[in-house]
């Protein structure tokens, strides 16, 4: 009996900490650490594929050039829901809306870079 409650405390924590979470996902703008985070993420993970200056690689150009007259709202639903049948994969465990759309405005307006 005294283990199970504190199972259920464990899980109830663990709830609170999902609820808690994804409410901090609603977030409009990431904080500065966490948008240095976000360009660390760009350089490392996505410039595996789509080159360390983001030039092309495996993945497609993602410049300001590249990504000129594409709509904003489609390339945001890329990065959290990747391209089934490309290499390019979801991000949505690890990025929220507010973070994917950060990270396009950042690409879109040639600001991903230092
Ligand atoms: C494993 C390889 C890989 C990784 C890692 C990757 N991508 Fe991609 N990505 C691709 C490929 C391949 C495509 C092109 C898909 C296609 O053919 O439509 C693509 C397409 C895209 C597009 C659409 C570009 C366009 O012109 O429509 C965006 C935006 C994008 N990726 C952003 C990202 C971001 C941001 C990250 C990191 C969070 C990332 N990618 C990580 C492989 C990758």
């Amino acid at each position: 009996m005294h283990v199970k409650r504190h199972t259920q405390a464990l899980l109830m924590v663990a709830l609170l900490g999902a609820v808690t979470f994804s409410s901090y996902g609603r977030a409009e703008v990431p904080d500065a650490p966490r948008q240095a985070d976000l360009r660390h993420l760009l350089k490392q993970d996505c410039g595996s594929c789509h080159g360390t200056r983001l030039t092309g690689g495996l993945g497609t150009p993602l410049t300001t050039t590249a990504l000129a007259g594409k709509p904003r709202e489609g390339l945001i639903a890329t990065v959290l829901h990747g391209r089934p049948g490309t290499a390019m994969p979801p991000w949505q465990g690890l990025l929220n809306e507010a973070e994917a759309a950060w990270l396009i405005d950042q690409l879109m307006q040639g600001t991903a870079l230092p």
